[in-house]
């Protein structure tokens, strides 16, 4: 690990009605995860935030999520603005995900709007990046991920840059079962990190069918700061678990 603290971040992409994000808070809290040394985020579709972020209330478990627009308000027609996020206790939100990039049209550019709004409204956003199964077996990943990164992070000071956290997620790891090796990971995390001012003084994550059973191989990795873990299988338990094994592995 780089960082002074490991950070784990669950993504939970479309899933969890209301009631359903409220019984994962309560029963995650009810687990007693240890958050001294490990930040932890979840990352609820916007119709659970505010429910989840009251159930959060008092909890060292933060709130974020899963995108936002680059505008405070306006015309925009089934956007969410960051200011909305705001007042639901988000402060965190997940930038250029690849579901968002391959369904939705999110752009490098628009990702580099997008991060400029959160870190002047205060949020913290996670930048993903990540190669195709193709761009991976011809070699390209540590190319690929560094030019979106670069676009990414574009025109901010290195102190900016430092705010950001990154998100290393090879597409064709993300909800296949098939990670990519720690040392994989690492070896394209250190050249992500040496491509931008300001990375050196960030965390990086890892994601891509991350499990309590494999985050601590990647968190024991020089460069891999924590993991963003995903999907209708992320239960209280199993994101408790994943805390504990990444403290574990972080302060060996
Ligand atoms: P996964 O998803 O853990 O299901 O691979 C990670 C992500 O998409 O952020």
């Amino acid at each position: 690990m780089f960082a002074d603290r490991p950070l784990v971040a669950g993504n939970w992409k479309m899933h969890k009605i209301v009631a359903e994000a409220t019984a994962f808070v309560r029963e995650a809290l009810a687990l007693k995860p240890d958050l001294d040394a490990v930040d932890a985020v979840i990352f609820p579709p916007f119709t659970a935030l505010s429910a989840a972020g009251e159930a959060l209330t008092g909890s060292r478990i933060q709130l974020g999520a899963q995108t936002m627009s680059d505008a405070e308000s306006g015309a925009f027609t089934g956007e969410i603005s960051p200011l909305m996020l705001l007042d639901c206790g988000a402060r965190w939100v997940i930038l250029g995900h690849s579901e968002r990039r391959a369904y939705n049209g999110e752009t490098d550019a628009g990702v580099n709007r997008k991060v400029k709004t959160a870190l002047r409204l205060g949020i913290t956003p996670i930048v993903a990046v990540g190669e195709s199964a193709d761009d991976h077996a011809a070699g390209r990943a540590h190319a690929h991920c560094m030019a979106q990164a670069t676009a990414a992070l574009d025109g901010l000071t290195p102190a900016d840059v430092a705010r950001c956290v990154v998100a290393y997620e090879p597409i064709w790891a993300i909800g296949t079962g098939q990670s990519d090796t720690p040392a994989g990971a690492n070896d394209v995390m250190a050249q992500i990190r040496g491509c931008v001012a300001g990375l050196e003084r960030t965390r990086i994550l890892y994601g891509g069918s991350v499990k309590p059973d494999n985050i601590g191989a990647f968190v024991a990795q020089p460069h891999i700061d924590g993991a963003l873990v995903g999907g209708a299988s992320l239960d209280p338990y199993s994101f408790c678990e994943l805390i504990a094994n990444a403290r574990a592995s972080a302060y060996r």
